[in-house]
């Protein structure tokens, strides 16, 4: 069974516009900050801008030259931090080679931070506590997990990636003592040996890798559910997940198509994290 992240994204969006229209006065609000001209960067952030000015709420995308320092930088987010008419800033990443992503991410106040990035907020995701903001793609899977009724107590999730946006986070979640956590994860990376072995018995997949169609059947129990974060564009322009769709597909009890799984709970995240920033001050 496929499983239809579009679909799911878009109710949770026409929920939370149907709130947003009810709140009189100020509107929720987000800035996008874009650093350079990534072609792809450029199409992220022009999505989610437009993702929240549909919801109802206002959005601004500041786009800075890539030649830009990280002190100007720094100085643009500290006044966002303190302005009160904006509930979430975010940096969209790849940033320039003179720019450090960390130091980014701790400058971002963490009642701000609606991509979860601050450290403040990953510490509250593994304490399990709720008033923080947790990033936005593994919320957008636990929300699939939730609402396809998928059973994660006892089972054995295995996340492919250790990245800090994805793969961490995923993991602290899943283990979580919660509705959509209580599962025996494993997290594998580029040093895991005997990754087959390993990715066989999961009975939930994670694939956060970052390489075209590189789980295969093979490495499949069947049964498993399987979710696919990748998105890597081929030569021929198309996009392809980092699962081998076509020949696992049959294969799984349920699967995330690229595009039209992850990706689109991505971008609903990130409304409901605004939302609940400008809820926590109103
Ligand atoms: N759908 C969405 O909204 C969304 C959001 C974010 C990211 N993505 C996509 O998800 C993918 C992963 O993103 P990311 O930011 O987490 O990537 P990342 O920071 O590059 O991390 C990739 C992870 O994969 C591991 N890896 C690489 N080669 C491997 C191999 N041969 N065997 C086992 N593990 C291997 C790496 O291991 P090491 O740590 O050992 O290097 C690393 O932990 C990308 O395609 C990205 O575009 C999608």
């Amino acid at each position: 069974m496929e499983i239809n992240g579009k679909a799911v994204s878009q109710q949770i969006r026409d929920e939370i516009k149907k709130e947003v229209d009810l709140i009189s006065g100020r509107k929720p609000s987000l800035v996008v900050i874009l650093v350079g001209e990534d072609p792809a960067s450029q199409v992220y952030t022009g999505r989610k801008v437009k993702a929240c000015k549909q919801a109802g709420m206002e959005s601004k995308l500041i786009q800075l030259p890539d030649t830009t320092s990280q002190e100007e930088l720094i100085n643009l987010i500290k006044e966002l931090n303190t302005a009160p008419d904006v509930d979430g800033i975010l940096v969209q990443l790849p940033l320039p080679p003179q720019i450090d992503p960390d130091l980014i991410a701790r400058t971002v106040h963490p009642e701000k931070d609606v991509d979860g990035f601050h450290p403040i907020n990953l510490g509250k995701l593994f304490l399990g506590e709720d008033d923080g903001f947790i990033p936005c793609t593994p919320l957008g899977i636990i929300k699939l997990i939730e609402h396809f009724k998928i059973e994660t107590a006892g089972k054995h999730a295995v996340i492919i990636g250790r990245s800090n946006i994805v793969g961490k986070p995923m993991a602290g979640l899943l283990m979580q003592r919660s509705p959509t956590g209580n599962a025996t994860v494993t997290i594998a990376h580029s040093r895991t040996k005997n990754l087959e072995e390993v990715v066989r018995q999961a009975d939930i997949v994670v694939a956060a890798i970052g390489k075209p169609k590189f789980v295969t059947k093979a490495m499949i129990k069947e049964d498993a559910v399987i979710i696919d974060v990748g998105i890597n564009r081929l030569e021929d322009n198309s996009l392809v997940g980092d699962v081998d769709y076509e020949n696992v597909k049959d294969h799984c009890r349920m699967i995330t198509p690229v595009p039209g799984g992850v990706g689109p709970m991505t971008i609903a995240m990130l409304l409901h994290n605004t939302l609940k920033s400008y809820r926590a001050r109103h």
